[in-house]
């Protein structure tokens, strides 16, 4: 059943534009994998869902409701949850007051302050702490929790682990896993290729804000996803002529 479609949707900024009429659909427990270089069209695409950017063309629906003029707090009412790049927490709160400006806009759902912790308990220890004093991976993970404190049907996830050591990107990478597994829907925008692949039903790859490849991760060779990831095959044949 399909929880997000998204129909001939173009984003600009201004004069630039930087997402090409895009078609896209997600079905409700699934995780969709958004991969693409620096600067691919993959912020935009999930700022379009969020409802920061307006699609200048092109309808976007949830839940088999057109949501393409909504605003993003009433998106969030409906369910559209977004852990945005470079996570934006409130450095001088307390890592629990940033859980909780989570929750202001609340659906019902098995998510709360004691849920979270439960999922990080890393975070459970910190509660107190500023969230600026915390390491990238909790801040990740409280960013996280913040955006699962308002119980989304669906969660959009940008670069969760970029900068990140591996073995905080694995911690984090397990609770999308159980966050699905409480039935929530993931949109996860990455880089970092092998992880997003590893949790996908289905992936995307983005390239100057087109979309160049997509399918089953089973279904995608190392070299598709490189060409389509580059522009152009890394094969040592391309190593050589560089
Ligand atoms: N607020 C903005 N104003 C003007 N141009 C923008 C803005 N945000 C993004 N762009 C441009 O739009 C294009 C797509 O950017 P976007 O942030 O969606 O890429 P991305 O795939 O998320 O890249 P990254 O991996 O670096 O986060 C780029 O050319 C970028 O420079
Ligand atoms: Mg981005």
């Amino acid at each position: 059943m399909t929880l997000l479609q998204l129909e001939g949707v173009t984003g600009y900024y201004g004069h630039l534009q930087a997402l090409q009429e895009l078609n896209l659909s997600v079905n409700r427990g699934e995780i969709l994998a958004v991969l693409g270089a620096n600067g691919a069209g993959k912020s935009t695409l999930l700022s379009l869902i969020s409802g920061e950017l307006h699609p200048r063309e092109g309808r976007v629906f949830y839940q088999d409701k057109d949501i393409t003029q909504l605003a993003p707090h009433l998106r969030v009412r409906e369910g559209i949850a977004l852990v945005p790049e470079g996570r934006h927490l409130f450095g001088t709160l307390s890592v629990e007051d940033n859980l909780r400006s989570g929750a202001s806009t609340r659906r019902r759902g098995t998510w709360s302050l004691d849920a979270v912790y439960e999922l990080f308990p890393f975070v459970a220890a910190r509660r107190k702490h500023r969230a600026a004093v915390l390491s990238g991976g909790e801040q990740q993970a409280v960013a996280i929790g913040r955006a699962l404190m308002s119980n989304p049907s669906l969660l959009l996830l940008d670069e969760v682990s970029l900068g990140l050591a591996p073995v905080i990107i694995r911690d984090l990478y397990a609770a999308l896993g159980r966050i699905t597994a409480e039935g929530t829907t993931l949109l996860v925008v990455e880089q970092n290729i092998t992880e997003a692949l590893s949790v996908a039903n289905y992936a995307i790859c983005l390239l100057e804000g087109r979309v160049v490849l997509e399918g089953k991760p089973e279904s995608l060779s190392q070299r598709e996803i490189s060409q389509a990831y580059f522009g152009h095959d890394l094969g040592p044949s391309s190593k050589a002529a560089s």
